[in-house]
């Protein structure tokens, strides 16, 4: 599937993700820039925050109680697009994707 994650400044990578990983370490894996998956993806660091388009919304798996947690401890402001990005599965039925990643995030 082919992820894109779109930088403060309107930059866009587009990354073509193996079915399996996370929308995390897609990012790590291809160096897109700002998300960081400190914690390895145990939804303990929020370094993983993305901003997920409305329209992708309904394609996505239910915000889980520790994903909850951690999205109020996250660097840039939460919306009600926020998601950790290694709690989101990847699989076909994301193909197409597009993410935004927060500013000022380390
Ligand atoms: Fe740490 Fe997602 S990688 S919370």
């Amino acid at each position: 599937p082919t992820i894109t994650y779109v930088q403060p400044g309107g930059a866009a990578d587009a990354v073509t993700a193996e079915d399996g990983t996370t929308l995390m370490r897609a990012a790590v894996t291809n160096g897109v820039d700002g998300i960081v998956g400190e914690c390895g993806g145990q939804a303990m660091c929020a370094t993983c925050h993305v901003y997920v388009r409305p329209e992708f919304a309904a394609r996505l798996p239910e915000i889980g109680d520790e994903e909850e947690e951690m999205l109020e401890c996250t660097t840039a402001e939460r919306t009600e697009n926020s998601r950790l990005g290694c709690q989101i599965s990847v699989d076909a039925g994301l193909d197409g994707i597009v993410v935004d990643v927060p500013a000022d995030q380390v």
